[in-house]
Parts: structure tokens; C-alpha cells; sequence
């Protein structure tokens, strides 16, 4: 295939290929994508030379000091600048100490064969292919393979991007890579990196196109076990309770993290809850992800029991309302799991979660706050009280959808 053609093709290639001179190269996910005929994500150029300089040619770059790279955003698109170069882990799991090199040793660095092929994008070898041992090969046949034996070792984020890469690009790990892995795993690898480098890489997991695929795959190998033995994912409970999520304010990379998170409460209660909190903590989940997750995983269990039981859609919305969508989904697959069997049950608690999710959550009141205070309620708390009240018998019919209606029901509530 031509190469360059598409990459011309792709949002910010041309101009890459407009401004590239001797030494400059294409590399990783984005060379590997384009020869699998898919659509990188973004391009990553490394430069046997300045790469700062080279990004100024495009734009405005992001400068990175530390490692002389640089960030360009063209068309939407992003672009990363590295100069090529050698890395040197003084001790597994630590950054690398790194040293201008060759494109050849540059390759050399990588995790997977398949990520180690570059192209050439200017000078006079314009559109050669350059790659590591067997990677041409690995690509055709769909196969993953590290470079060296401590690859896993060096760099133990690695163990999490073999099972995103196997599951997104469905390929096989070569079994000498597996046996690596799993030997990595048993030394403890994981133990020498942070919690904030895990959780970048798990992040990524959960935004994959699989992502339950991914998780599926990190349970198989023993990286969710590393993490915390009783850590699983239970993927079918999962497919059933991602069809039960919104698409407009639903989270499915927050979903999976709750079941995820939940296999270790549903045991051991209020103690295993502080463990959930500080594994969230560890890995560095943004307070707000932490937060609206551990909500979830507080809720699930009591939701899971009373979801079925459910009958007006006031009883609903005083079991659920203060739970964010992604436990409301979880329930409602689990509680259906509980009782699989029992005639007549069946589906009770997703179609309660559904009903709620699609229908219940969405009424309001045409009166407001404002309202109430024109005539005569005091600020406070007894405003909400009182809309809440009136919303409640709305919900259960009790109530026209008409503004007097709900204003001489609010006035009237007892609170
Ligand atoms: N790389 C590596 N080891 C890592 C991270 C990255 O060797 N721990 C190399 C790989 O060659 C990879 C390249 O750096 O292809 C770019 O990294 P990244 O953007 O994370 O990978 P992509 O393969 O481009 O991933 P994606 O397709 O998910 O964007």
C-alpha cells in the first residue's frame, strides 16, 4: 500500500509530510494503524534532530522540557514531536534516562514489535519502511511480541497496553510474550510503578472501543488479581447493564469502574469501602470520577434489593434519585441476575431501572422556587420540601401538569 498516500489522507498528514526533511520519521500506533488500513488515532514523528523545532514549523507547539518533545494540534488532530533516542532504565518501573540516538536504537525502545515500525517521511528515502526484527511479520499475521525479554519489567504500564492492544486490534499474544508477562506479574512489577501511572493506563482501558473486552483480558492475564486479588470483571453482568445506560449523560468507562470497584465492597461492607476509596485514590482518579463511582457502589447493594419491590413512581424516585445513572444500570442487571429463575420476576429491576433512567427522572414541575417565595414561604430548606412534596404527587398522577395545581399542592404540603 501507499503509505504516504494515506497518510496525505489524514488530518494533519499533509502538512506533516509538507514540512518533513532528512530524518524525519513516522512512528508507532499511527505507522502501525495506517498499514492495517484503520485510522490512527493520532501521529506520533520522531526526529533525528530537534524536534521542538521541526513542531514550531506547524504551529504553536506544547513544549515538554523534560524530554525535548513537543505537542502540535492540527486539524483536530494531535501530533507528537520526539527526537529519536535511547533509553536506560537504571531500575524496573522507574522513568528511563534518555539520550539522543538513531532512529534503529529509537525502535529498539518500544514495547511491541508491531508499535516499532517507522516510515520516512522526508529526505531521500521518503516512504521507506524501517522496523525492529519481526514486526512486519507480527503485523500480518496479528501478532503481539516485546522486543526483549525485561520489556514487562522495564516498563510494567506495558502489562495493561497488551491487553488493550490485543483486545482492540484483536490480536494474538505471542506465547513466549505471555510467559513474560505473566512471570512479570508473579515478580510483582506492578508494584514498582505508581498508582498514578496504573490509573492513566486503566484509564485508557475503560474509553476503549472494548472496553469490557479490555477488562476481560486484564482479569485473564492476573492484572486486575496484581492489583487486588478479590479485583474482577464480570463481563456478561456488564453487557447487560451497559444496554440499561443513557447514551446522553450515562458514563460507560465510570460503569465498568463501579462493577469493577464493587467486587470488592459487596463482601465486607464499611471496611471494604474505605479499601475502595483509597484503590481510587491511589490511582488517581479526579475526585469528581471518584466521587460519582463511589456513590454508585454505595447505592448498588440497597437499589439491587428494592429496585424489584418498587411500585409508584414516587416510591422510584425516593429510592434512586440521588444516585448517579451508571448504579441505577448496575442494579437493575444485578437485581435481575438474583432472581433469574423465579417466575414472573424476571426483569423486574431493569425495567424499574429503566423506567426511571428513561421516564421518571426526566418530569419537572413548572412551578419553581420563585414561585413559593412570592407567596410567602420563607427561604430555606422548606422550599425544596415543598416542591419535592408536589413533585411526588405529580409523579403518581395526583397532580395535573398545570402551574395552580402544583403551586396550591406545594402551599399545601405538609412539611
Ligand atoms: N511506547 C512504548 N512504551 C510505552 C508507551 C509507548 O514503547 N509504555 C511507544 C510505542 O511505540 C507506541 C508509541 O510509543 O506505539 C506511542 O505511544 P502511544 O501514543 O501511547 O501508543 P499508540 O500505539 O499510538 O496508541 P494508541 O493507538 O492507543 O493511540
Amino acid at each position: 500500500m501507499d503509505l504516504l498516500a494515506a497518510l496525505a489522507a489524514q488530518p494533519g498528514g499533509g502538512a506533516l509530510l509538507e514540512v518533513a526533511h532528512e530524518g524525519v520519521y513516522l512512528v508507532g500506533g499511527a505507522v502501525r494503524d495506517l498499514l492495517l488500513e484503520g485510522i490512527p488515532r493520532e501521529l506520533d514523528v520522531v526526529v533525528e534532530g530537534d524536534a521542538q523545532a521541526l513542531a514550531a514549523t506547524l504551529g504553536t507547539p506544547v513544549l515538554h522540557a523534560r524530554f525535548g518533545t513537543a505537542t502540535v494540534d492540527l486539524d483536530g488532530v494531535r501530533i507528537d514531536f520526539a527526537s529519536a533516542r535511547r533509553e536506560q532504565y537504571q531500575e524496573p518501573g522507574a522513568l528511563p534516562t534518555v539520550q539522543p540516538a538513531g532512529l534503529a536504537e529509537d525502535l529498539q525502545r518500544r514495547d511491541f514489535t508491531v508499535n516499532a515500525i517507522a516510515v520516512a517521511l522526508g529526505g531521500a528515502r521518503r516512504g521507506e519502511l524501517q522496523a525492529v526484527d519481526d514486526a512486519l511479520e507480527d503485523l500480518r499475521a496479528g501478532r503481539l511480541r516485546v522486543l526483549h525479554d525485561d520489556s514487562f519489567l522495564d516498563d510494567p504500564t506495558r502489562l495493561l497496553r497488551l491487553c488493550r492492544y490485543a483486545v482492540r486490534l484483536g490480536f494474538e499474544i505471542e506465547p513466549h510474550t505471555a510467559e513474560l508477562a505473566r512471570a512479570a506479574l508473579r515478580a510483582g512489577a506492578l508494584r514498582t510503578i505508581s498508582g498514578a501511572r496504573i490509573g492513566a493506563e486503566l484509564r485508557l482501558a475503560l474509553v476503549e472501543p472494548n472496553a469490557s473486552g479490555a477488562l476481560t483480558a486484564l482479569g485473564r492475564l492476573g492484572v486486575l488479581g496484581a492489583l487486588n486479588p478479590r479485583l474482577r470483571h464480570d463481563a456478561p453482568l456488564l453487557s447487560d447493564a451497559l444496554k440499561l445506560l443513557p447514551s446522553t449523560d450515562g458514563r460507560p468507562d465510570l460503569l465498568l469502574l463501579v462493577g469493577l470497584v464493587l467486587t470488592l465492597v459487596a463482601r465486607t461492607g464499611d471496611e471494604a469501602y474505605a479499601k475502595a476509596s483509597a484503590l481510587l485514590d491511589w490511582l488517581e482518579f479526579p475526585s469528581s470520577e471518584r466521587d460519582r463511582t463511589l456513590v454508585s457502589v454505595i447505592a448498588v447493594p440497597r437499589l439491587t434489593r428494592e429496585l424489584p419491590e418498587v411500585r409508584s413512581a414516587s416510591a422510584l424516585r425516593e429510592l434512586v434519585a440521588s444516585t448517579p445513572p451508571e448504579g441505577v444500570a448496575l442494579a437493575g442487571a444485578l437485581g435481575d441476575r438474583d432472581r433469574e429463575g423465579e417466575v414472573g420476576e424476571r426483569q423486574e429491576s431493569s425495567r424499574a431501572a429503566l423506567r426511571w433512567l428513561q421516564e421518571v427522572r426526566h418530569v419537572r414541575l413548572s412551578i419553581s422556587g420563585e414561585e413559593l417565595l412570592a407567596a410567602g414561604v420563607p427561604e430555606g430548606p422548606e422550599i425544596g420540601k415543598r416542591l419535592e412534596a408536589a413533585l411526588l404527587l405529580r409523579l403518581d398522577g395526583g397532580l395535573p401538569a398545570e402551574r395552580d395545581a402544583e403551586l396550591r399542592a406545594a402551599l399545601g404540603a405538609k412539611v
